[in-house]
């Protein structure tokens, strides 16, 4: 595919990454804890993997930012996993909070023979090739997917999820690289794009498991775009944040078929006379609707900031990954 830039070649790349992790099985045994260490987009991923891993597969799980833990760890019973997920390996962050933790060490990693992997007892490669794009898409992808598949896997392990509810479950995530094709061939990101081009603060919902794509939507508009993005939980978005909101701020609000707790929250701020663009990811099931909703958003800041002339692919002040 012939593209301009690295981030939209990345972001087209996505359907692929899936298809390429379809067919492992993977496996961390049964712990009676999980924790979480990442940073940036790979702790956005790293509270999808929480979703996941509590809501799926009943284990009790933690994220905390690498920098946040190293003044703060993260409690260990003897049977605890440790997670630390980084797509680059290199995050210095990361690496220190690894190596403080007592309990067994997992690295998901992009960055093959990476230093994460030394202090790992067990590494999985996330295997989405080079991203070169400072803005990570699909590394973020390639995280999450391996979050269902583990959590899957452990929830049958441990008998939360039947063989047959486990074999629909693999089956939904294999409808998903085509229903991401769809998305990709749309033309309705373009132009929601050009009517938000002047927008300086915007506000992003989502719900359940897609909170954290709110979160991690709002970090790629200020990545790539220097928009003031913020994402909410949309229930927690009444208490407080609401007051925010003007005829200047748009509010973005991710819509699941089987999702009818955003539509309150939406209902109240249209009745405040504010703007809801609904960012509906229907044609799957909500559980699954994630991988949709992060490649629209993906989409609205490359597009976005194209439209601004920015260098969407180095933006300003950011680097790829900090090793110090
Ligand atoms: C930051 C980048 O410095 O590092 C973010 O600007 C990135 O985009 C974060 O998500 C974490 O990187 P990694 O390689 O540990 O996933």
């Amino acid at each position: 595919m012939n593209v301009p830039h690295f981030m939209l070649k990345e972001i087209h790349q996505q359907p692929d990454v899936i298809r390429h992790q379809l067919d492992r099985t993977i496996s961390i045994g049964i712990p009676d804890r999980i924790n979480i260490l990442a940073c940036g987009t790979s702790l956005n991923a790293g509270l999808i993997g929480q979703f996941l891993f509590e809501q799926i597969a009943q284990i009790p799980t933690q994220v905390r930012s690498s920098s946040e833990s190293l003044s703060a760890p993260l409690l260990e019973t003897p049977n605890t996993i440790t997670i630390a997920i980084t797509q680059s390996g290199e995050t210095a962050d990361t690496i220190a909070a690894l190596q403080q933790v007592q309990s067994k060490r997992v690295a998901i990693t992009n960055g093959i023979d990476s230093t994460i992997t030394r202090f790992a007892d067990h590494t999985i490669y996330t295997n989405a090739g080079e991203e070169k794009s400072v803005a990570a898409t699909k590394t973020f992808t390639s995280q999450i997917v391996l979050f269902y598949k583990l959590a899957f896997q452990i929830a049958h392990e441990n008998q939360k999820l039947s063989d047959r509810e486990f074999a629909s479950h693999l089956e939904s995530l294999k409808q998903i690289p085509q229903q991401m094709e769809k998305l990709l061939n749309e033309n309705t990101i373009v132009e929601l794009a050009q009517t938000l081009k002047e927008t300086r603060d915007l506000i992003i919902l989502g719900s359940g498991i897609n909170t954290a794509i709110a979160v991690e939507g709002a970090l790629k508009l200020k990545e790539a775009t220097y928009t003031h993005a913020e994402g909410y939980a949309a229930g927690e978005f009444l208490h407080g944040p609401i007051a925010l909101l003007d005829a200047e701020i748009p509010t973005l609000a991710i819509v699941t078929e089987d999702d009818s707790r955003i539509q309150k929250t939406i209902d109240r701020i249209r009745a405040h006379g504010n703007h809801v663009i609904e960012i509906t990811a229907k044609s799957v099931p909500e559980l699954f609707s994630p991988f949709l909703a992060v490649v629209a958003l993906q989409l609205l800041a490359y597009h976005l900031a194209t439209l601004r002339g920015i260098d969407v692919d180095r933006p300003r002040n950011i680097a790829k990954y900090l090793t110090t």
